[in-house]
């Protein structure tokens, strides 16, 4: 609980439990509007602003924060236990471009405005493996329009997970919407030169199934 108390006074952290509101809680429970203002008001500077979504303890975050000082980056997951990790580790490292939303992806319009996110990273979602929970992953069709709403036009996103069927999913979610470009993809990406530097930064969850024997996988695409 004192965790708790304690992160809702951060100036990184913003939340919300309200589907039907625009408003989140920041520092000490004010109430604050940041869709459109996240980098007037809360970052100070007109940098591309980056999303990491199901970011868990924000490993992408605060990572991805430490290597490109000149963009902006917010992680996003609905779990305040995880998010409290990586929204300290900011703070305690003066990464002043890492911030936090705990919310529902499912309602991330709600917070940023059309065009105001340039790059989202999903990072190790759940897999939701049976049939009907299809809906629930974080790269099938819904989702991918509620991105759609936040994304600039042809923003990119990068999956990493390690789960083959939800790889060879987004693959085939992707090849099924004419508004959506795959770029690259890899089924293995630690058996060669890591394309971009950042595919390095490992997270809780990629740790624990890379111990189990787990191959890495990564894709990049384009949505519009
Ligand atoms: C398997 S964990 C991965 C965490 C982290 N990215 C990692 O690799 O260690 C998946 C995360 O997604 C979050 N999550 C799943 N569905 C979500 C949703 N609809 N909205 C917000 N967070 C969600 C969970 O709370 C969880 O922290």
């Amino acid at each position: 609980m004192r965790k708790f108390s304690d992160m809702i006074s951060f100036p990184n952290y913003y939340q919300s439990f309200d589907w039907k509101t625009s408003t989140l809680k920041a520092k000490g429970l004010v109430d604050v509007e940041m869709s459109g203002c996240w980098r007037k008001e809360h970052f100070k500077n007109e940098n591309p602003l980056v999303l990491e979504l199901a970011c868990g303890g924000g490993e992408y975050t605060v990572g991805l924060s430490a290597m490109y000082p000149d963009k902006n980056f917010i992680g996003v997951d609905i779990k305040g236990n995880r998010i409290y990790r990586g929204a300290k580790q900011c703070l305690e490292n003066d990464y002043s471009n890492g911030a936090f939303l705990r919310c529902r992806i499912e309602i991330l319009s709600n917070f940023f405005e059309a065009g105001e996110v340039d790059e989202i990273w999903i990072t190790f979602p759940d897999p939701f493996l049976r049939k009907g929970k299809a809906k629930k992953r974080l790269t099938s069709p819904r989702f991918l329009d509620e991105y759609r709403k936040v994304l600039k036009p042809g923003g990119l996103v990068h999956l990493k997970t390690d789960e083959p069927n939800l790889y060879a999913y987004t693959l085939e979610v992707i090849e099924e919407d004419e508004k959506c470009t795959l770029l690259y993809q890899d089924d293995d990406i630690y058996s060669k030169e890591l394309p971009l530097p950042e595919l390095g930064i490992k997270t809780y969850y990629e740790q624990l199934h890379e111990d189990q024997g787990a191959t890495i996988k990564y894709v990049r695409y384009t949505i519009h």
